[in-house]
């Protein structure tokens, strides 16, 4: 299987499956000298990992991640930096039961991707989905927990805004709150109306789809290439590659098309700091596909877990019409671990568009320009 590669300068290069002994990635192409410690990459992983809570799936995994190359403590300053070599990142998988698939080992899970790992490469890892499960995510999170290194001051934040028909009320944003329930959940009373509804959902043995939000901070103007490496292009892309995705907006999104021209004019004054301060972000800070040095934001709509009790009907690999119930341990809402995933794919994004950006221009030009230049 190929394409386990992304970005162009910051690179990344993910393997392993749901139940091989272990999974990683190799990052590729990034800055020398840059402060990095398991423990740095540790924290983000423990914000993905399973079993924290009634909500997400009970298999129980410590995600301890190993740091095998690419960092080096100077004698002098005793610091682990990174080198400029690749940095290779290692998670063991501890809690594999792949028994608990063997009763649908020749069945396609209905949304699941066993039907078109097979059909392309004659193989059906029936073991938790093998490459196709979200297993793989942690090596992401891995990977952006560096890449949110590569670009100064930038924080990368996510929160889940809705839960089916539950939506938060932007209103009670706190992003305080995002850390003090199993949610991410930046409202307080959606968190506690999301408790309710998905344990029902939970007890049920069904699952539900979500929408996160992704808001990056202090990403400097000038970061996308058009025409074909435009940023809001490649963050879609990236965010289209997390496991369940299907749907991605960037600012307003869909809602644009409700909006008209004088309403998603993102005006513009100057400054006290003698830069251009907008007055509304519909944009998601990106226009062109070069970003405008407002905040990116971004949202992704994740579907519902397609692993669920009640019986579906499908076929088998020798093309025999069946059922299948899934049991074993899954994720009810799985829009609830794609948080920290989210967050991973723009840190990532932004890095390789810094390091790129770099690379061609260098140095920002100046503005505002002189009059005479303007000609
Ligand atoms: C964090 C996370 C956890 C997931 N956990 C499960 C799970 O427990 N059971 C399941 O069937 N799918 C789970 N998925 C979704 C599948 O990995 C995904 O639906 C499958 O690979 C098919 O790919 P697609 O949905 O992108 O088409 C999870 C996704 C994410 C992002």
């Amino acid at each position: 299987m190929s394409f386990n590669t992304f970005g162009h300068l910051f690179r990344v290069t993910t393997f392993g499956e749901s139940h091989g002994p272990a999974l990683g990635c190799v990052i590729d192409g990034c800055p020398p000298r840059i402060p990095l410690t398991a423990a740095d990459i540790q924290r983000d992983l423990d914000r993905r990992r399973p079993g924290q809570s009634r909500y997400t799936t009970q298999r129980q995994e410590p995600d301890t991640v190993r740091i095998l190359s690419g960092v080096f403590a100077d004698a002098a300053g005793g610091q682990e930096m990174t080198t400029g070599t690749p940095i290779a990142l290692l998670i063991d998988n501890v809690d594999q039961r792949s028994k608990d698939y063997s009763a649908i080992r020749d069945k396609y899970r209905p949304g699941h991707a066993g039907y078109t790992y097979d059909v392309k490469y004659g193989l059906h890892d029936y073991r938790g989905g093998g490459r196709a499960s979200a297993r793989e995510t942690a090596a992401r999170v891995a990977a952006g927990a560096v890449a949110r290194k590569v670009v100064p001051g930038l924080v990368v934040r996510a929160a889940l805004v809705q839960i089916g028909p539950h939506r938060i009320d932007r209103a009670n944003w706190d992003w305080a709150e995002v850390g003090r329930n199993p949610f991410f959940c930046p409202d307080a009373r959606a968190a506690a109306q999301f408790a309710g509804y998905l344990d029902g959902v939970r007890k049920a043995g069904s699952s539900i789809g979500a929408v996160i939000e992704v808001v990056a901070e202090n990403v400097p103007a000038g970061l996308g290439a058009p025409v074909y490496g435009k940023l809001d292009a490649d963050i879609a892309a990236a965010f289209m590659g997390i496991n369940a995705v299907k749907g991605v907006e960037i600012g307003d999104g869909f809602a644009v098309a409700q909006l008209s021209g004088e309403d998603n004019a993102d005006e513009m004054r100057m400054g006290n700091d003698g830069r251009p301060r907008f007055l509304s972000n519909h944009a998601g800070g990106i226009l062109g596909g070069i970003s405008t040095g407002q905040p990116v934001v971004a949202r992704f709509a994740v579907k519902p877990t397609s692993s669920i009790l009640s019986a579906r009907r499908t076929v088998d690999r020798t093309g025999r019409e069946t059922e299948i119930v899934t049991t074993g341990r899954h994720d009810p809402c799985v829009g609830i671990r794609a948080v920290p995933v989210g967050e991973a794919m723009l840190a990532c994004v932004l890095a390789d568009h810094y390091l790129r950006h770099r690379g061609q221009v260098g140095e920002a030009p100046r503005w505002p320009r002189a009059a005479s230049q303007d000609q």
